[in-house]
């Protein structure tokens, strides 16, 4: 069985934790977007991992992880995450992590551009910084610097060098900013090719001879911040739902037999954009400090909200989700009533079809009562008070979808199955 695992929201669902709970009983593990504005964490025991490139599978051994073409890596961070694992007893070999050729490098001038595109702009988009736009506007320009590039001498010095003659120009001309040295790009980046050659392979032959293994796909981000599918422009640069997965990887040959949506129990959001069931009040500053909802890449303070199902529905049918896993509920376990979205409204208007914009919408909300218990140490699925097992299966009716497993706190073990 091969599984896909896709967050339903604006990320920080909660994919991290599941990942390494999902891949017990899978062979390989494989990012197919994003880079490192991803924030992935696994908590076990006292100790937490924060993984923003490396697939979150690396905890358990014999896994083969794998970073998709579709990634874009900025080898600093990788190279850092890979000493922080193996300081942390976690050895990392090209036996255990695999890179494509294909991957897109992030360069030093995409970090900057990142930062004066934001700061130039009036409507803000609140990215992340890491340059992770910038590096996907230039693997579409085809000017973009791959892995296989990198690790050849002639190919890296050539495309370095028209990169900067456009890029030099481009800064100091329009920006007004101080120009690139080669010489010093060229020599950081060679260091970090000398580090990073051996786990850097053709992905499509290294995985076909092992397609009959059982993969797990590894979604980052979130569907609301696809670049076609979220609330566009407010998103990222690549796809982040499921439809990217097989292509993202480079394993077209690998038949995803499930895709699992993973759903924080309310809504956040990072950065700008639209957000129907924002709470600017007490109980979005409650979730924000019980659910530590600060970001894990960038330490911004996350904004939170109520659950929105209309959001959720349509995030299903995006990605054609056939099941379901709830995360952070224990979050919501001292609040007396929860809302849920469950129509939008625009105008005054009740809307029939998902809208085009999430701007100017007022959510309709239905009450449910909640449990008023303390759920993060229950393990099975009848301990849960009768009002958390209403609000599960209020979800499940609403979308017309199954949910396998609801998680109950932070640690590995928390999370409670759910007989579908
Ligand atoms: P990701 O980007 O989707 O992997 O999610 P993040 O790691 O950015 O954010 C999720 C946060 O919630 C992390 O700090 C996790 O340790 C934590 N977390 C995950 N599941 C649960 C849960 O069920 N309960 C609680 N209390 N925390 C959780
Ligand atoms: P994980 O994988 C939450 C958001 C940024 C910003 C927008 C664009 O941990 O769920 P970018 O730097 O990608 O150009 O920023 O996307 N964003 C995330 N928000 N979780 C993430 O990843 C995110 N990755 C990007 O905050 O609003
Ligand atoms: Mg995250």
């Amino acid at each position: 069985m091969n599984t896909l695992v896709v967050g339903m929201q604006w990320g920080d669902e909660g994919k991290g934790k599941i990942i390494d709970y999902l891949c017990r009983d899978k062979d390989i593990v494989v990012r197919f977007q994003g880079g490192n504005n991803a924030g992935h964490t696994v908590v076990v025991g006292d100790r937490k991992f924060i993984f923003h490139l490396i697939p979150s599978g690396i905890l358990r051994k014999g896994k083969i992880c794998a970073i998709g073409n579709g990634v874009v890596i900025d080898p600093k961070v990788l190279i850092e995450e890979i000493q922080y694992l193996n300081k942390a007893g976690i050895k990392i070999s090209s036996k255990n992590l695999r890179i494509s050729a294909f991957a897109h490098v992030i360069m030093p001038y995409h970090r900057i551009m990142d930062g004066l595109r934001e700061q130039n702009r009036v409507q803000k988009i609140g990215t992340t910084q890491r340059g992770i736009g910038p590096c996907y506007v230039d693997k579409a320009a085809r000017s973009g610097i791959r892995m296989v590039d990198l690790i050849s001498p002639e190919a890296f010095a050539l495309k370095l060098k028209d990169n900067l003659h456009e890029k030099n120009s481009l800064f100091g001309d329009v920006y007004g900013i101080n120009t690139f040295s080669f010489q010093d790009i060229y020599n950081e980046y060679a260091a970090y090719a000398r580090i990073l050659a051996p786990y850097i392979c053709d992905l499509t032959e290294f995985f076909y001879d092992q397609r009959k293994k059982k993969y797990l796909f590894e979604g980052a981000q979130g569907t609301f911040l696809d670049v076609d599918f979220g609330t566009y422009p407010f998103v990222t640069s690549s796809h982040t739902v499921s439809g990217n997965a097989n292509l993202g990887s480079g394993l077209p040959f690998i038949k995803i037999d499930e895709m699992v949506g993973i759903a924080k129990a309310y809504t956040t959001r990072v950065g700008e954009g639209p957000f129907p069931t924002e709470l600017v009040d007490d109980v979005g500053g409650f979730f924000r400090k019980k659910g530590k909802e600060f970001g894990a890449t960038t330490g911004r303070p996350r904004r939170c909200g109520w659950l929105d199902l209309v959001l959720l529905k349509r995030a299903k049918i995006i990605n054609n989700i056939n099941r379901m896993i709830i995360t952070k509920l224990d979050i919501l376990d001292e609040i007396a009533e929860l809302q849920v979205c469950v129509k939008y409204k625009q105008g005054g208007r009740l809307l029939k079809s998902f809208p085009f914009d999430l701007a100017r919408i007022e959510p309709v909300y239905e009450k449910i009562k909640g449990w008023g218990k303390n759920i993060e140490n229950m393990r099975r699925y009848n301990q849960l008070p009768r009002e958390a097992k209403n609000y599960i299966g209020r979800i499940e009716e609403f979308l017309s979808c199954k949910i396998s497993y609801v998680s109950v706190g932070e640690q590995r073990d928390a999370i409670i199955k759910k007989t579908v």
